[in-house]
């Protein structure tokens, strides 16, 4: 195709550089008889006998170059022709196979039984800027037998609407698959809004929804198999922390940015996920993190009537919380949440006694405003491994992020822009660190 518009375009090219050849041409042809004419030497012409040779001898000439450039006109529109009319087929048989394809895509959506997800789509209008294609509708029985008929043994994660198994598709591919048992008007939305939201969206830093069952009561979403599990897992589990360096947690903090940065700013509509926390942070086998969990997302400009009040108690932002007030600053709000876990190394809400619970932004934020203390309540896996400056830096960055008051929170763009420098070029940052030094 490219090569095709190439040629025509030169071959526009050539016609024009032609046609201006000829202009000199042309012009001399014609300046030359005028010359003849207003010659003082020439007398009034009154028969071709009085002609003076010259003249004669142009007149001819003149009207044989216009024969030809008028040949070469029509022979060079024959060609475009000839050429414009394939290109206008092809053209017009590749726009027929994406109306199909799209009529195709729609209508595997629609047949979902119980799931009018093309109303839903009719309903929000979203176009979203990202390009990626179609997620498929996939076997029942395939993924029966990928999760060993969902034994428990395949199991690796659990949240409030089910399991998560791993499973081994054909061609030794892994991926995550997640059960909803859950029949709740509310699990049928979330599945709802998932499939729909990832089906769109694309973006290293965000989890890629490989596709969807739906089997009598049971839904099921696919994921790509995140080898490391969550980032809850990760700090709070067996390993407590001990696998994640302060560069990889700079790492990760930057990552989330990024995919939060993807969401607030560059899609259209922007989309506030409403339920980031560390259990919805996946890792994968080289500590690259992705956004998880779109069930509760929100698209700008959804009604906010449908919205019920959703998220995890300890990361919901107050204004939220309080009055219902949704915006990308709530999510802003979260990710200072995990900001404290990552530094801290735990968890976002601690039980105090069996029925009181304190969240980890009361009991530390005095200790991350106060230079002295801050060392001494690091996670003590990454205690000291740090320079001070960078630590100084992001806690500064975690306190501003959960300010109760909504404005006085940073974009998560000028979070991502203050977090880049400290992240090492290896892990994706801008920072050069040689052996066990930092170069600034
Ligand atoms: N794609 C995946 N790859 C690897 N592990 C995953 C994947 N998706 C989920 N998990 C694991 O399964 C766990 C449960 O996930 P799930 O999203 O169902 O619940 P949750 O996020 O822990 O809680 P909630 O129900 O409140 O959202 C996760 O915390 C994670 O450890
Ligand atoms: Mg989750």
């Amino acid at each position: 195709m490219k090569i095709l518009v190439c040629f025509l375009f030169n071959l526009i090219l050539n016609l024009q550089i032609t046609t201006i050849d000829a202009r000199p041409s042309k012009l001399i042809l014609l300046s030359d008889i005028h010359i003849h004419e207003l010659s003082p030497a020439s007398a009034p012409i009154s028969s071709m006998a009085d002609f003076p040779p010259g003249a004669h001898m142009d007149i001819p000439t003149h009207q044989n170059s216009n024969k030809k450039l008028v040949i070469g006109l029509v022979a060079g529109s024959c060609l475009i022709g000839v050429i414009l009319l394939p290109l206008t087929c092809l053209w017009i048989c590749r726009r027929k196979k994406l109306y199909k394809s799209t009529k195709i895509n729609t209508r595997r959506l629609d047949s979902l039984k119980g799931l009018p997800l093309s109303s839903f789509i009719g309903r929000t209008n979203t176009t979203f800027n990202g390009d990626k294609t179609s997620v498929t509708v996939m076997d029942y029985k395939l993924l029966q037998s990928a999760t060993n008929n969902f034994h428990e043994s395949e199991i690796i994660g659990q949240g409030g609407f089910g399991c998560v198994y791993k499973a081994q598709l054909n061609d030794n591919l892994l991926v995550a698959v997640k059960k909803l048992d859950n029949k709740s008007q509310n699990s049928v939305k979330e599945f709802q809004t998932e499939v729909d939201i990832l089906s769109r969206i694309q973006h290293p830093n965000i989890i890629t929804l490989s596709g969807y069952c739906i089997h009598e009561e049971t839904k099921l979403l696919v994921y790509e198999l995140m080898q490391n599990g969550s980032l809850e897992s990760q700090l709070h589990g067996p390993s407590c922390g001990s696998n994640l360096t302060w560069h990889c947690r700079m790492k990760i903090a930057l990552d989330i940015a990024r995919g939060l940065e993807y969401l607030h700013e560059r899609c259209k509509p922007s989309v506030i996920h409403r339920d980031l926390k560390s259990s919805n942070i996946l890792l994968d086998s080289s500590f690259n993190a992705k956004l998880s969990d779109f069930g509760l997302a929100v698209m700008e400009g959804a009604s906010s009537k449908n919205i019920k009040l959703s998220g995890t108690l300890g990361y919901v932002a107050p204004e939220y919380l309080l009055d219902g007030k949704l915006t990308d600053k709530s999510d802003v709000y979260a990710y200072g949440v995990v900001l404290f876990e990552l530094l801290l190394g735990r968890r976002h809400v601690e039980k105090l006694t069996s029925s009181k619970c304190e969240s980890i932004i009361n009991w530390a934020m005095p200790q991350l405003m106060d230079r002295s203390k801050l060392p001494s309540v690091i996670d003590p896996v990454i205690r000291d491994t740090m320079d001070l400056k960078h630590l100084y830096q992001v806690a500064a960055v975690a306190v501003l992020c959960v300010q109760s008051e909504p404005s006085y929170r940073p974009l998560i763009t000028d979070v991502l822009h203050s977090l880049v420098p400290l992240v090492p070029v290896e892990l994706g940052g801008t920072l050069r660190v040689t052996e066990n030094r930092v170069v600034v």
